[in-house]
């Protein structure tokens, strides 16, 4: 059993396949006792947590006075008991006080997962998980809070989420609403994160958590290219193959918080959520609100054994619908090549150029619409650019298909342009506080999918484009963060609500338009990487990872994102070089290898692009067809990190473990430099490996433990070994 209550020690056994996380009753506080490798019994609830009497805390039961909430490591801290760190739930009532006692009042435990209502989620059978839901109650403001537990046990991971149901014929105001809060105690922690910025997404960052508050968020209306919604915890010799790392990832694409809080006596308070930074909701009477789901996975095998556990509930149990699992095609994108300067013409003839070199389908990205010619208008007018599109969608469409493309499409639906259409009709329906500027960016203002009647609305445009061309993909775009963060639609009460209104309106919109056009593979994509979330992967299975097609910081980039996000979810293009961005020159077989690791496409024009290159990328694509099940559906081990060495290695290796993909690609050339020995992870020891490429057989313990000798040779070099597992032992 994955979920198992002791009646008699009061605990809650929470067990994976190799994890086990255990909280129960010390008198009426809800404490967490454990969580890291497989434990399954534990002594008396007072034995295992730490606490003594501490001077000047404050305790509220007179017959226990050593039992003190604010030196107790709590599963559901709240605001009011004498815990004085950040509480998991804050809110205020009719009264105007602002304190919550929930009671424990019953558990079940349940097989299977139900969906969050509104939200992106986790989900699988009754075999794959089972949930325990928590039941608590508030006597004197009758709210009721529930606490949601499901355990994936083969995959290791546990997610969580609350629910407030107002049961009381009054208005409560939510402040804070966390979806997980975790409290370690005895152990000193580093924490890691990813940071960046726009064209430089998910750099890593590990510091030791300090005394006090270490906050990662976002209060730009979107997760950001700035922080992406996840942290680890790590023990300071945690490497990327070994020691213990605790993951939390939220499945979410707003405004979010991520918290390491750590107190005078070392206990870290790990909570994660929608951001209360400007947050409120009015919860009337008999209304339920429903926390984003939080992805919680403890590996003792190093921060890469914490990323393969993710990207595997992530692919599978999170990411959906037809392409979850077959592979996707191999876009060509008009974006890097024509800009906004095309006419049909030129559509066809690179899409011929694309159909010879092995692309499968065409991108018609940004300027197809309105009067769209540059980016100062048009967002909104979702019709065909009548000067660059005569036979509109349809008939460009069937152009296409006439070459053997399939065709996609850019939209950017969650978004006004001044001059448009749209916004004469309705210039109030962008966000924006009335009697205030607007503030622009991209010269454009965003929608407020906080309405459901814009939400309908924009999903009956798509839903119009959708039906009457013959479209096989969308690229849903989002280029700019939430400034003037208020809906002409909501009163004055209820304009804190807009920002996270807005993401239930985004998600209504991408579940309505997923469910209905199951055929076509939407990927996201926010300027680059700037929504790189679980939300998203929801309803896309994959995301433009950057607008940085450089060869180079895509090492960086993709490894970044790697250590949550797998491979199949990353869209990496060849471009051309010079980099639009960057100004650097790669050789085309080093951007192809690179492009090769995730979603491989192409964003380059082919008619000028040199014969030499055009057969590199013609036998790149070849080689892709036939590894890109492994790269997608295998697991990915990191050999060498870009952001601290000179050479990036990634291994992938399939499902039946019999195919293993190597890409080494190193950075500057370091001249008379050092060999360097990579070793190959997850082979079977005694089998033999061969290289059929290089005529070369190894035992699986020899390429794990004497491995390879690298040396680099010129810039930005790539190589690339397959190897294929012999039937024979050694
Ligand atoms: C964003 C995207 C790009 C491209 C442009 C079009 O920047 O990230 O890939 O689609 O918009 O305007």
């Amino acid at each position: 059993m994955a979920i198992v209550f002791n009646e008699s020690q009061r605990i809650f056994y929470l067990h994976t396949k190799s994890t086990s996380y255990i909280f129960g009753f010390l008198n009426n506080n809800l404490v967490h006792i454990y969580w890291g490798e497989k434990l399954l019994e534990i002594p008396d609830v007072k034995v295992c947590v730490p606490y003594c009497k501490r001077p000047q805390s404050a305790y509220n039961d007179p017959e226990n006075i050593d039992i003190q909430p604010d030196n107790l490591p709590l599963e559901f801290p709240l605001y009011g008991n004498t815990d004085l760190r950040g509480p998991m739930f804050h809110a205020m009532y009719e009264d105007g006080s602002t304190i919550s006692d929930f009671k424990y009042v019953s558990h079940k435990i349940l097989s299977g997962k139900s969906k969050l209502s509104g939200l992106p989620a986790t989900y699988g059978d009754e075999n794959e998980v089972q949930t325990l839901e928590i039941e608590f109650f508030d006597e004197k403001t009758n709210v009721k809070a529930i606490l949601s537990y499901s355990v994936f046990y083969n995959k290791n991971a546990i997610t969580r989420h609350a629910r407030y149901l107002n049961c009381s014929d009054k208005n409560v105001v939510i402040q804070k609403a966390l979806s997980a809060n975790v409290d370690f105690f005895g152990n000193e922690f580093e924490i890691v994160s990813l940071c960046g910025s726009v064209l430089r997404e998910r750099e890593i960052q590990r510091l030791p958590v300090p005394f006090g508050e270490t906050v990662f968020d976002s209060k730009r209306g979107a997760s950001g290219h700035q922080r992406n919604p996840f942290i680890a915890l790590v023990d300071k010799n945690t490497t990327e193959d070994t020691g213990r790392v605790y993951g939390f990832s939220l499945v979410y694409s707003g405004n979010f918080v991520m918290g390491a809080e750590k107190d005078s006596h070392g206990t870290i308070r790990v909570s994660l959520g929608i951001n209360p930074f400007d947050f409120s909701w009015k919860l009337e009477e008999g209304e339920e609100f429903v926390t984003p789901e939080a992805v919680l996975v403890y590996s003792g095998d190093g921060i890469g054994g914490m990323s393969r556990i993710y990207h595997r509930l992530y692919r599978e149990n999170l990411c959906r619908g037809k392409y979850k699992k077959i592979p996707r095609p191999i876009v060509l994108n008009t974006w890097e090549t024509m800009h906004f300067d095309f006419d049909e013409d030129k559509l066809i003839k690179l899409a011929q150029n694309g159909k010879e070199l092995g692309a499968e389908l065409l991108v018609l990205d940004d300027g197809w619409f309105g009067k769209r010619d540059d980016d100062t208008s048009s967002l909104g007018d979702w019709t065909p650019h009548p000067g660059k599109l005569p036979d509109g969608l349809s008939g460009l469409a069937e152009k296409i298909k006439a070459v053997g493309l399939k065709f996609g499409l850019w939209v950017e639906p969650e978004m006004i342009s001044e001059n448009s259409k749209l916004y004469s009709d309705h210039p109030d329906w962008c966000i924006h506080v009335p009697g205030r500027p607007r503030s622009r960016g991209r010269h454009q203002l965003i929608l407020d999918y906080s309405n459901r009647e814009i939400c309908d609305y924009i999903i009956s445009v798509i839903s119009d484009i959708l039906e009457n061309a013959d479209i096989s993909y969308i690229k849903w775009d989002m280029n700019r963060n939430m400034t003037e963060a208020g809906s002409a639609f909501l009163p004055p009460d209820r304009q804190r609500e807009t920002a996270h209104r807005y993401m239930l309106g985004l998600y209504y919109v991408l579940e309505t338009l997923t469910s209905k056009f199951p055929d076509v593979l939407f990927e996201g994509c926010a300027a680059g990487g700037g929504r790189f979330d679980g939300g998203i992967l929801h309803y896309c299975p994959q995301i433009w990872t950057s607008d940085n097609s450089d060869a180079h910081d895509r090492l960086e980039i993709q490894y970044g994102t790697s250590i949550v996000y797998p491979s199949c979810t990353m869209a990496a293009h060849v471009s051309k070089s010079l980099n639009v961005n960057t100004r650097r020159i790669t050789p085309v077989k080093t951007r192809c290898d690179v492009a090769m690791m995730g979603q491989f496409g192409l964003e380059l024009d082919i008619g000028t692009t040199p014969d030499d290159e055009l057969a590199c990328i013609s036998e790149s694509i070849k080689k892709y067809k036939e590894i890109r099940d492994i790269i997608h559906n295998g697991d990915m081990y990191r050999i060498k990190s870009p952001f601290d060495s000179n050479l990036a290695v990634w291994q992938f290796i399939s499902q039946d473990k019999n195919k293993v993909i190597v890409f080494a690609v190193n950075k500057l050339f370091k001249i008379n430099g050092p060999f360097i020995n990579i070793r190959l992870c997850d082979l079977d020891g005694d089998c033999i490996y061969t290289d059929k490429e290089r005529g070369l057989t190894y035992s699986g313990n020899a390429l794990m433990n004497l491995g390879l000798y690298l040396k680099d040779n010129s810039d930005f070099e790539s190589r690339v070994f397959l190897f294929e597992k012999e039937t024979k032992k050694q």
